[in-house]
């Protein structure tokens, strides 16, 4: 059989997922795994269509297509999100239907999840028949345990097109609506209060409910809000995963473009954030992906915290919880305050315009107050990985987050508190006693509202 392999990773063949892939093709030497670098080899492709059909062609060809790709900020790297793009800029997307598919990911574990869950539903929508998916951690290919899994999968996938296995979807096609948005006039003005306000956007001319939904966020302030649109800046390209910057947050591209710049100048000094760009495939633009990625110079190490956030999204956001939680995970992991997402995809122009000034209100509220809602489980989960990653096994590389994570007090290991050490080494040999054991099960939900009580009496 021949597989199509897509390779995601902007290194190419040099990179830790294509060994996995290698080591799939030399357990399986019957099947031949066509590896073929659509990240590494993105501009070309973009712009020499010769080179495109030369993919579509092996694709055409392949009993099975292979989605391998490292995982960059909590999905593919900008580069393959813009493959993903062509496909459907090219009326390609008849060439990939009814093609089997798996996907193969290396990562972390940090929102791996929220990656395969994009992969998924693009090849939903491209109603290609989905067999499975492996997400490795970088170094599982090390491990017995990992190797033995991978074949499996590997396997699987194999045996699903040898017997034409059936396969079922998981995502619906997004619903767009046909809906021309004209806002109304803003009557109140919300005063700024002395924050800094930020647009970022990728708005096209041709997107107008976007422009017109940034144009009324921008009136429901009395001062002139900046935009900036990520189209106009000089940006040479996606992150290259070199990990140049992991020891002084110094990026390869420094000098040669706009973006280190303007997220150093413009993004790290404003109080409040507004994302605003369309829905494209299951997520933003791959030039949104480009701004994310590329703000990997800074390592891991929050460069958000504290800030308001608004999103403001043009098309069908409800049906896609996936890029919610992109976002939701990626901003609480700062911390910075999400509030709120404004979309074009419900109610009349008025209801709109009501949800963008409503919006400017609750930004200038929450900076005042400089509120910052509790981290949900998606912020909490992601702060303790990296705190873990960093201080292990990443520290060699990101050697400038190690001295952040120091200086933030970022290591907040439950080791260090002595206090609740000293609690768990006395409490259960006390335990150990039938009496006190006893005592201790009748006080259990008094002394556990205790210390609530004694700050509310306070
Ligand atoms: C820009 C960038 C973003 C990344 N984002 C994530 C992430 O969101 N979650 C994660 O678990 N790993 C993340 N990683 C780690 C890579 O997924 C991991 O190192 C992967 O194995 C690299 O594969 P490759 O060598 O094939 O490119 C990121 C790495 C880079 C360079």
């Amino acid at each position: 059989m021949k597989i199509v392999v897509l390779n995601g990773s902007p290194k190419g063949d040099v990179s830790v997922t294509m060994q996995y892939v290698h080591y799939i093709q030399k357990k399986f030497p019957q099947h031949e795994l066509k590896i073929i670098n659509v990240s590494q080899r993105i501009k070309k492709l973009a712009r020499d269509e010769q080179a495109f059909q030369q993919v579509l062609d092996d694709v055409r060809s392949a009993d099975g297509v292979l989605w391998a790709s490292p995982v960059y900020f909590l999905l593919v790297p900008s580069q393959y999100k813009r493959f993903i793009e062509l496909i459907a800029e090219r009326g390609a997307e008849s060439i990939f239907e009814r093609k089997y598919t798996a996907a193969l990911t290396t990562s972390i574990h940090f929102y791996d999840h929220t990656a395969h869950n994009y992969i998924h539903a693009v090849c939903d929508d491209l109603e290609m028949r989905y067999v499975g998916s492996f997400s490795a951690d970088m170094r599982d290919l090390m491990g017995e345990k990992g190797r033995a899994g991978l074949l499996v999968f590997a396997a699987e996938f194999f045996a699903a097109i040898e017997n034409q296995a059936p396969t079922s979807k998981s995502y619906r096609p997004a619903i767009w609506r046909e809906f021309e948005y004209y806002p109304g006039a803003a009557e109140v003005k919300v005063d700024a209060g002395g924050k800094r306000i930020l647009i970022v956007t990728d708005a096209e001319a041709h997107q107008t409910n976007l422009l017109r939904m940034i144009e009324r966020f921008k009136a429901s302030f009395a001062q002139e809000i900046p935009v900036v649109n990520l189209n106009d800046l000089d940006i040479k390209g996606g992150c290259l995963g070199c990990l140049h910057c992991g020891y002084d947050n110094h990026c390869a591209y420094e000098g040669q473009d706009d973006y280190v710049e303007f997220y150093n100048t413009q993004i790290k000094t404003a109080d409040i954030l507004i994302f605003a760009g369309v829905i494209r495939d299951r997520y933003l633009s791959s030039r949104w992906k480009m701004f994310f990625d590329r703000s990997f110079f800074n390592g891991h190490t929050p460069t958000l915290s504290g800030k308001q956030i608004g999103c403001i999204i043009s098309g069908p956001l409800s049906q896609n919880q996936n890029l919610r939680q992109v976002l939701q995970g990626w901003l609480e992991i700062q911390p910075a305050n999400i509030a709120g997402f404004v979309s074009d995809e419900y109610g009349d122009a008025a209801h709109i315009d009501g949800l963008l000034q409503d919006l400017a209100r609750r930004l200038v509220r929450f900076a005042a107050a400089d509120y910052v809602r509790p981290p949900t489980f998606l912020g909490v989960a992601g702060i303790k990985l990296f705190r873990d990653e960093i201080w292990g096994r990443l520290r060699m590389v990101f050697q400038a987050d190690h001295r952040a994570y120091k200086r933030l007090g970022l290591y907040d290991f439950p080791q260090k508190d002595v206090r609740t050490r000293a609690i768990n080494l006395v409490v259960p040999l006390l335990l150990r006693i039938p009496g006190f054991r006893k005592e201790f099960a009748k006080r259990m939900k008094s002394g556990m509202v205790r210390p609530y009580q004694k700050v509310i009496e306070r």
